[in-house]
C-alpha cells in the first residue's frame, strides 16, 4: 500500500490545548483539535448528524458538541458519547519541523443515518 501524502495545514503553535481550527487538506475540509493531554486530532470538519460545521460548537479539551442539536463526541476516539452510536472520520496527523501534517487519502466522512 502507498505511504499516505500528508499535506501541510498550520503551525504548531498556532493550535493550543482546547483550541480547534478549521482546515484544508488537499482539498479536505478537515478539523484540528488540540486535547488536552497535548496531542493534535484531525476530524472531518462536518457533523455526522445533520452536516453542520462542528467548529461552531463547544470544544472542552476532550469533548466537542455541535453547535447545532448538542450532539457530543469524544475527539480522542473519533466515537459519540451522545448518542452513542455515531462516529467521526479520524485523519492521520504529524507534527513536523514546527508545522502540523494531515493525511487524507482514502477516509471518507462519515454520515448519521439518525
Ligand atoms: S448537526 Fe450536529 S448535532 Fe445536529
Amino acid at each position: 500500500m502507498a505511504h499516505p501524502r500528508f499535506h501541510p495545514v498550520c503551525a504548531v503553535d498556532d493550535l493550543w490545548a482546547g483550541e480547534m481550527q478549521p482546515v484544508s487538506a488537499g482539498g479536505t475540509d478537515v478539523l484540528l483539535l488540540r486535547t488536552d493531554d497535548g496531542a493534535v486530532r484531525a476530524i472531518q470538519r462536518i457533523c455526522p448528524h445533520q452536516d453542520q460545521p462542528l467548529d461552531n460548537g463547544d470544544f472542552d479539551g476532550c469533548t466537542l458538541t455541535c453547535g447545532a442539536h448538542l450532539w457530543e463526541f469524544d475527539v480522542r476516539t473519533g466515537r459519540s458519547i451522545n448518542p452513542d452510536d455515531a462516529l467521526l472520520a479520524m485523519y492521520p496527523v504529524e507534527e513536523r519541523d514546527g508545522t502540523i501534517y494531515v493525511a487524507v487519502d482514502g477516509i471518507r466522512p462519515f454520515h448519521s443515518h439518525a
